[in-house]
């Protein structure tokens, strides 16, 4: 039986091999991406991001003390923007390692590397067709 490149893409993502996912490049670092957000404790305390950020992030976050904070479903969107806390403007990717290391307590991905990538090609993908709105509210 011979399959099509197309088809094999959906059988290995079905598979769960997902960096192989449609020999497509950007595809596979989405689907990294979503295996980093999801199980990737970077090191830290056994979190993951899901742990706050429910449903790969797409759900209602909320903190283990019960808080609720925005969901990710726009975030690409809405960074870079001002933090008073920080006083300075942050990218995605300042947030991501942020989080990384005050949330998880774990090592942030260095700038340049392949997992912080991953995890903005996932985070971005959540975006995908919504308007920029840098500095705007979280959905
Ligand atoms: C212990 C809980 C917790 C964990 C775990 C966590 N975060 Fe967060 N995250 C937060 C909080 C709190 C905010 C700030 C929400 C707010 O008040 O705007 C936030 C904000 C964000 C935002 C910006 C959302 C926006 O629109 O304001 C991104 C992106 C993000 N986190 C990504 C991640 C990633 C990626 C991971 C895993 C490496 C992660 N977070 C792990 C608590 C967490």
């Amino acid at each position: 039986m011979k399959f099509s490149g197309a088809l094999l893409g959906a059988l290995l993502l079905a598979a769960g091999i997902p960096a192989l996912a449609a020999g497509n490049p950007l595809e596979a670092a989405i689907q990294d991406g979503k295996q980093v957000f999801s199980h990737e404790t970077f090191g830290g305390k056994g979190k993951t991001c899901d742990a706050c950020h429910s449903n790969g992030g797409v759900g209602p976050g909320k903190l283990p003390n019960g808080k609720m904070i925005p969901s990710l479903s726009n975030a690409a969107a809405i960074f870079p923007r001002f933090n008073p806390k920080a006083q300075k403007v942050v990218t995605l990717e300042d947030q991501i390692r942020a989080c990384t290391k005050n949330a998880l307590q774990g090592n942030p991905p260095d700038a340049g590397s392949e997992k912080l990538a991953d995890l903005v090609a996932y985070l971005t993908s959540l975006s995908q067709g919504k308007p920029i709105d840098m500095g705007g509210k979280p959905q």
